[in-house]
């Protein structure tokens, strides 16, 4: 298969053609066109042209567009779910589920367009103001640049495109090099849903070369990105005067409490937390804290639910854990536990490579606050267990993290409960549930080194418009 470049509505040879090769398997599977300087500029050109017809596309006709994407993407599921699995090494199962999440997510989208509304604003309020009658409106940006990760190539590209069509915008979307092929699907879907030509461009190629293009243009007037702190922070520095939202990393915590009943629903849901897509999730269960009275008992049943997992072919309908995205995170795995257990941590499961791509379920214990699988990022299938004795104590250790995006607290005691939610220092608190707990109209986003602003498809519309007051004098 030999896939180009989407622009202004047609496809496109890029500047080169790479090997995308299975991350499981490292065998090539496509070859993909990358985009140089010249292609990036083009992509920019044909959104800029295309955003005075996509500003005035009524409401109506943006919500239709949207609802026919939705309804494609429906019919095409299997074959899009198949793609999936083959360039991100995502099992098959948790495929069909982000599938079925971007056909909800556009969904979603349809419908935000049909209410973006301002408000009327009582400007007799403040003396000066009487005799006025005034109102906001929600304008679009114009261009904006999109750069999603690996992780969900369908999903979290929905949720940067369609809030931005949505709003009435036009999109330069850069998806991550290991994952184009979901991504450029989308470019003749929304064409056959009526989208003008050059609203969607979408451009694979380098970071350091599209990513940055677009992050410079001053005809970009909003970036929105998702992956790693490293980058967004740089990206944010670049960006002067743009809207900027930002989904970064995080090492995302859960407190079982006293309190919580151990049941096989809470244990099952936990190891999902940590396991689904080999914790290649933003909101990855990364730390889990039990309670002392629990601690003993669930590290046992943890251990035995996560050795149950079916690890191998992403393309097999048992296979729960697959390869990771590259064979040096694989390392990178290896040398974050062997650097935990040379500071006294343990292995209650797992811990070794089971191929040059697939690193086996781990669970460890007893490690070090300050160890890298704790403390930084891990996007990988390793799970670190600890005991408190008080629940101060448990989410002084959450909130203990360069990040903040999702907790989960697991208690029956609503006080509990109530204190940890005004106390974690993070975007989204579950009570009685992981983490990783995302469904896509929610408000989803971090504090400190996990980003900024949010997203959600009502809450990025708003990232993704300008509000504008108009305020008219009445005549006495
Ligand atoms: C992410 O990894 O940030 C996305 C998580 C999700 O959408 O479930």
């Amino acid at each position: 298969m030999r896939k180009g470049l989407w622009i202004g509505g047609t496809w496109q040879a890029g500047e080169g053609y790479r090997t995308l090769r299975s991350p499981y398997s490292e065998e090539p599977i496509a070859e993909v066109a990358e985009a140089g300087l010249r292609e990036t500029e083009q992509a920019i050109a044909a959104a800029e042209a295309a955003a005075p017809a996509m500003a005035a596309l009524p409401a109506h006709e943006r919500t239709a567009i949207l609802t026919r994407v939705a309804d494609r993407i429906e019919r095409d599921a299997e074959e899009l779910a198949l793609q999936l699995a083959r360039e991100a090494a995502k099992p098959l199962r948790t495929a069909r589920g982000e599938v079925a999440r971007t056909v909800q997510t556009y969904r979603f989208a349809a419908m935000e367009a049909s209410r973006i509304h301002g408000e009327t604003i009582p400007l007799d309020a403040a003396p000066g103001g009487e005799g006025r009658f005034a109102y906001t409106v929600r304008k679009p940006l114009g261009v904006v640049g999109a750069i999603t990760p690996f992780n969900f190539p369908l999903n979290l590209a929905a949720h940067k495109v369609g809030p931005a069509i949505a709003a009435g915008n036009t999109v330069v979307l850069k998806p991550a090099s290991q994952t184009p092929l979901s991504a450029l699907a989308l470019g003749p879907i929304f064409a056959d849903a009526g989208l003008p030509a050059g609203a969607l461009n979408i451009v694979p190629g380098p970071g350091s070369v599209v990513g940055d293009a677009l992050v410079r243009d001053p005809r970009v007037k909003a970036i929105s990105f998702t992956g790693s702190p490293e980058v967004g922070i740089a990206l944010r520095r670049e960006a002067g005067l743009k809207r900027v939202t930002l989904e970064l990393g995080s090492n995302s915590a859960l407190i079982v409490d006293r309190s919580a009943e151990l049941t096989d629903e809470l244990i099952r849901r936990c190891v999902a937390g940590a396991f689904s897509y080999s914790g290649q999730i933003c909101i990855s269960t990364q730390r889990i804290y039990v309670h002392d009275d629990l601690y003993e008992p669930f590290v046992v049943r943890f251990a035995e639910e996560a050795g149950r997992l079916v690890v191998g072919d992403p393309a097999n309908e048992a296979t729960d854990v697959s390869a990771l995205i590259h064979a040096k995170e694989v390392r990178r795995m290896e040398e974050w536990v062997s650097s935990a257990l040379s500071r006294g941590a343990t292995v209650a499961l797992g811990g070794r490579a089971l191929s040059e791509t697939v690193y086996e379920p781990t669970v460890l214990t007893d490690v070090p606050a300050d160890e890298p699988i704790s403390c930084r990022e891990a996007f990988g299938p390793i799970v670190c267990i600890d005991r408190f004795s008080s629940l101060d104590e448990a989410i002084d250790r959450v909130n203990d993290s360069r990040y903040g995006l999702q907790a989960g607290l697991y208690t029956n005691d609503l006080n509990a409960a109530m204190r940890a939610a005004d106390r974690l220092e993070v975007g989204g608190v579950m009570i009685n549930d992981f983490p990783t707990f995302r469904v896509d109209n929610m408000p989803y986003g971090g504090v400190k080194e996990s980003g900024i602003g949010r997203e959600g498809v009502r809450y990025a519309v708003e990232e993704l418009t300008e509000l504008k007051l108009v305020a008219i004098r009445l005549k006495p």
